[in-house]
């Protein structure tokens, strides 16, 4: 077994003393004086690999800052968990599980047992099922009860089994299929998959069903109102077992209990997390929207990303040191949020799906082993498409009194842009770092005008919105988030604080207008139950 070093404490290292050492001098680092002392340092500080470059050189450090960040990222057992993780090591402690979203895009690297299973067969079985699925889906074949081609599918699913394949069918969008549109339900909140089933055809409509452990409460009521449906309006006895149903899973046994036919689930390890899941059968969604050859490439852009991580020296890691920097803002330099601006209209579910990634991994405070943890971990992370965001909140990331660095997202090239709406969206991309950094304080300039500048930022360019790109830029999010997490000495992989809100839900549902509960949740139980 690898050393993962579970008991690391990145607070006890000599490079975690010397950080704190430059943090109280960080008061003396000007980015824009950096930039122009040394004419170097915007090259140093970037990283071109494949279709992505990656910008961090108005970053609010320096190069011995920087140094020090990767010294602690060599004395850390980054490397070792990475192995680890490559090699099927139950990483995941406290659910004793691995944690292998990297085969989903790579099997043949994989060929190894867990739990009995083979994890390479497990994923090539998953995948010919995901062709096998959207080409018929695709090409007409796919028949609903009625003998009519499919031309609605409904993803119901929630966090993980959601947020990753929404984000993705809308970045893609421009390689979507015509006839065939993809729809999202996700909260339990009825109005949502009320309002779209008045849209839609149940002759033509397929209802995928997306939850790993197929327990979840607000993916089985979204599913037994669109089964309803689907049986008042086709007068189907048994919807789940009919063409119209779906369900994809790494419970194989609760998705056949509930009704559905074994080959008409498409089944994923339980060593993928829910939040690394697009990868597999919970990404149908978007092979059906832009095809299985797109997914693919979806999926080697990933893969790619994998080697860079796996391989790449961690001062040309580009996860590295995505990790890295928000360990200097967020422990250092107490900065407590992240924002995320893509400019790029298309990528507006990236936050919203780097959130979960990122604040269900990383909201941790003990350690692997238990114990409590005295410094900062995951911070919040936020944001909009950009040039949006400007005309809101860029108010207080230029003018605020928080320290937020902001992480821009973009494509060179767009092909469904025209030439002048994307180099003026383009053009205020730069414009915000550039301002960001700068500042504005002339003599003359009443306080209300001032700018203060100094503000960090990174540049991530991609040359195109590929399915290659995104794929890539997906995966380097991940690894990211799982280099904190090692640094950091947490399990980024178990989510143990979303259960007692579902547990107290669960009571709330047997005892309603119990009065054990306290006065303040007792008073609006009262009344929401009266309404
Ligand atoms: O409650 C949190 C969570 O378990 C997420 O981690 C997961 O992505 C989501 O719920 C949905 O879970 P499932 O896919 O099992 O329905």
């Amino acid at each position: 077994m690898t050393n993962t070093n579970t008991d690391f404490d990145p607070s006890s290292t000599e490079q975690w003393k010397l950080l704190k050492a430059q943090a109280s001098r960080a008061g003396d680092l000007s980015i824009a004086n950096l930039l122009e002392s040394d004419p170097g340092r915007a090259q140093q500080m970037s990283v071109a690999w494949q279709g992505l470059f990656f910008d961090y050189s108005k970053s609010l450090i320096n190069s011995s800052v920087l140094g020090t960040l990767f010294s602690l990222a060599e004395v850390s057992p980054l490397a070792s968990s990475i192995k680890a993780m490559v090699s099927g090591e139950p990483i995941n402690r406290s659910e004793g599980r691995p944690v292998l979203h990297s085969a989903l895009r790579n099997p043949a690297k994989f060929d190894f047992s867990v739990d009995g299973g083979n994890v390479a067969e497990l994923v090539d079985k998953g995948q010919a099922q995901i062709k096998d699925v959207s080409d018929r889906i695709r090409s007409g074949q796919w028949l609903g009860s009625s003998g009519k081609q499919i031309t609605d599918v409904i993803n119901i699913g929630i966090g993980g089994s959601d947020l990753g394949p929404k984000m993705a069918c809308r970045a893609l969008q421009q390689y979507a299929h015509a006839g065939v549109r993809c729809h999202f339900i996700s909260n339990v909140d009825g109005a949502e998959i009320n309002t779209l089933l008045k849209c839609l055809n149940a002759e033509t409509t397929l209802v995928v069903i997306v939850s790993k452990t197929f327990t979840t409460q607000e993916t089985l009521l979204n599913a037994k109102t669109a089964l309803a449906w689907l049986n008042q309006q086709l007068g189907l006895a048994n919807p789940e077992s009919s063409s119209h149903v779906l369900g994809i899973t790494a419970n194989r046994d609760n998705a056949l209990n509930y009704g559905v036919p074994g080959d008409q689930i498409i089944e994923f390890g339980n060593w993928v997390g829910g939040r690394y899941s697009l990868w597999s059968g919970v990404g149908l969604s978007i092979a059906i929207s832009v095809g299985y050859d797109r997914f693919v490439e979806l999926l080697d852009g990933a893969k790619a990303m994998d080697e860079h991580f796996f391989n790449t020296d961690f001062s040309e890691n580009m996860p590295v040191i995505l990790a890295l920097l928000n360990i200097w803002y967020n422990n250092f330099l107490n900065a407590t949020s992240t924002a995320v601006i893509p400019y790029c209209e298309r990528l507006n579910f990236l936050p919203p799906y780097l959130q979960q990634l990122e604040m269900e991994s990383n909201g941790k405070s003990v350690t692997q082993n238990g114990d409590d943890i005295s410094y900062r971990t995951g911070g919040v992370i936020w944001g909009e498409p950009g040039t949006n965001g400007q005309h809101a909140f860029f108010q207080l990331l230029h003018q605020g009194t928080q320290l937020i660095p902001v992480q821009f997202i973009g494509a060179a090239k767009d092909t469904l842009s025209s030439e002048e709406h994307h180099r003026i969206l383009l053009q205020n991309m730069l414009a915000q770092g550039a301002a960001l950094m700068k500042g504005h304080s002339e003599a003359d300039t009443p306080a209300h005008a001032r700018y203060p500048g100094n503000r960090p930022s990174t540049t991530l360019l991609m040359d195109e919105l590929t399915p290659f790109n995104l794929g890539a830029l997906i995966a380097l999010y991940e690894h990211k988030v799982f280099a904190e997490g090692v640094i950091w000495g947490i399990n980024s992989f178990d989510q143990w604080g979303v259960e007692l809100g579902k547990k107290i839900a669960r009571q709330l549902a047997q005892q309603d207008g119990d009065s054990s509960w306290d006065a303040s949740t007792a008073q609006l139980l009262k009344r929401v139950t009266a309404s």
